[in-house]
């Protein structure tokens, strides 16, 4: 049964409250292009970004999704020219800085996913008093991938393991899929239900590998910097059209 949403500005888009995603992941991409397409800086688009960063947000936790995560930056991205990497870290420190109250008021909770170490030091310490300033709210949760990579992640996993396993806490034979879901940075979190990338780009671009196994892939031509409520509200709605049937069959 459709029952309108607290988004009640696009009453065309009418969801499902009970059929939700628990886990929405963005691979926000096409930022460069937007800014392309005006004569603007690559720059100029990342700042538009970080404003459908906010409506995203704040969309998803006003229609009740427990976790979001937003890949903000690939640990490939590092070989981007250092003005757009900087740039990029500046804006996600005062993407922090300026958003906290805000995270605060709406009970979101930050997490960091990824390499973090690699992020400047300024970056890291108030990321780290984000993730601890927030880490009592509980209507959602909101995961950062900076610096992330999902076959880094999957190595970090294996090290974990073995490290478990030569020092005698760990029997190979007892290594199954939740050792791994356990070991991997996203540890605790369910996986995607859903996984849009915008800018019509149709990769993964070495986002979540493992924990993609049965999620929905939604892509649009929609560039990041104009991906707002309605077009989160669309993607939802085009999940909702999915049969998830994870191998077995659909029942009736
Ligand atoms: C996504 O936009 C933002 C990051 C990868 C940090 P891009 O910067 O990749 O934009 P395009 O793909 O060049 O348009
Ligand atoms: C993926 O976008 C990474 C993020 C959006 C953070 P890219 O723009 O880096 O991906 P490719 O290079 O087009 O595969
Ligand atoms: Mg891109």
């Amino acid at each position: 049964m459709a029952i309108t949403l607290p988004l009640n500005d696009f009453p065309e888009l009418s969801l499902d409250p009970s059929r939700l995603p628990r886990h929405v992941a963005i691979v926000m991409d096409g930022n460069g292009r937007w800014a392309r397409r005006r004569g603007l800086s690559r720059n100029e688009g990342h700042r538009r970004g970080k404003d459908s960063v906010r409506a995203v947000v704040e969309a998803a936790r006003e229609l009740g999704i427990p976790y979001l995560t937003l890949f903000a930056f690939s640990a490939e991205n590092w070989q981007r020219p250092s003005s757009e990497v900087n740039f990029l870290m500046q804006l996600f420190h005062r993407y922090l800085v300026t958003e906290t109250k805000r995270l605060m008021k709406r009970g979101i909770r930050i997490l960091a996913l990824g390499d973090t170490e690699r992020l400047p030091p300024r970056l890291r310490e108030v990321l780290a008093e984000t993730v601890t300033a927030t880490q009592g709210n509980a209507a959602m949760t909101v995961a950062l991938a900076l610096s992330y990579g999902g076959r880094q992640d999957v190595v970090n996993a294996t090290r974990q393991i073995a490290r478990a396993v030569a020092a005698g806490k760990l029997n190979p034979d007892d290594i199954d899929q939740g050792v791994i879901d356990r070991a991997l940075t996203t540890s605790g979190m369910p996986d995607p239900d859903l996984l849009i990338r915008t800018s019509g780009e149709l990769r993964i671009s070495n986002f979540f590998l493992f924990q993609l196994a049965y999620t929905e892939l939604y892509f649009t031509d929609t560039l990041w910097p104009d991906f707002r409520e309605r077009e989160l509200l669309s993607a939802l709605a085009a999940y909702q059209m999915r049969d998830r049937r994870f191998g077995a069959l659909s029942p009736g």
